[in-house]
């Protein structure tokens, strides 16, 4: 792979497996060593490992959610309002760099339940974020809500963090209930999730959204990336805006 700085393996045997159980085989100065691919605080560690085997994997979603944010914003005549943006999973930093590009961002700040994507996001992008939380809002103390409060986010975005054990719904609507009527609400989230086999919560969520107020702007489903086998996995954009709180 261009650009990687180790030298990765994919037996064949990774081609078959689910999306959170696939795996690949990365060689570095120490030896072999078997990473799964959400493992996300080992992909971090080493730097330019994440960027560049998402990117051999054909991974859109940044691009995908930040530019359908950015239409909507520009459609509801939002293109010149200074825009202060929770990233809910910000892993190491390439959402909150697309929208410092795209958008007029007086603040962007960066949430993530784990030290090394901090970590890798002040090593790979120290310009972007004007904070960085490492946290779970899952149950989130009234300390940790009223400093992420004082940001007085107006546009919330999650990348590729939604599901899987990542981040649950109690966190998202947590992050969502900082946000004030009229924001932006702009995330991804696997197509499965949102269907009537869903068993993560997510599709039971997102009606409580809706029934809530939360007012649907766009819903499109596209190719997130390419799996081991090089089969597509499909995820939804969704952008909209709050409109009520969520229980
Ligand atoms: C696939 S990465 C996506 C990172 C970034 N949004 C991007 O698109 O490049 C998923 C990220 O979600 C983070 N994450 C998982 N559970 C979380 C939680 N409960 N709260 C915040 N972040 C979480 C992971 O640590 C990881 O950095």
């Amino acid at each position: 792979m261009d650009g990687c700085p180790v030298e990765i393996v994919i037996p064949e045997k990774c081609r078959n497996l689910d999306q959170n159980e696939e795996w690949i085989k990365i060689v570095t100065d120490d030896g072999e060593e078997i990473v799964r691919l959400h493992d996300y605080g080992r992909f971090y560690e080493i730097p330019g490992l994440y960027d560049n085997f998402y990117k051999s994997l054909n991974c859109q979603s940044p691009r995908v959610v930040c530019e359908t944010l950015k239409n909507q914003m520009a459609r509801g005549g939002w293109q010149k309002q200074p825009v202060r943006v929770l990233d809910l999973g910000a892993g190491n930093g390439q959402v909150g760099e697309m929208l410092t590009r795209q958008l007029d961002c007086e603040a962007v700040v960066g949430l993530d339940i784990i030290a090394e994507a901090r970590e890798a996001a002040e090593r790979d992008r120290p310009e972007v974020y004007a904070d960085y939380y490492v946290m779970d809002l899952a149950n989130p103390t009234d300390e940790a809500l009223n400093d992420l409060s004082r940001w007085n986010f107006n546009t919330l975005v999650t990348v590729a963090a939604l599901g899987f054990g990542d981040i649950s719904t109690q966190a998202f609507i947590n992050a969502y209930n900082l946000l004030p009527d009229d924001a932006w609400v702009a995330f991804n989230i696997k197509d499965r999730f949102l269907s009537d086999a869903d068993d993560t919560g997510f599709s039971e969520t997102m009606k409580k959204l809706l029934n809530d107020g939360f007012e649907l702007l766009e819903s499109r489903r596209y190719c997130h990336r390419l799996s081991l086998a090089g089969n597509p996995l499909y995820y939804y954009v969704i952008v909209g805006r709050k409109n009520g709180a969520a229980d």
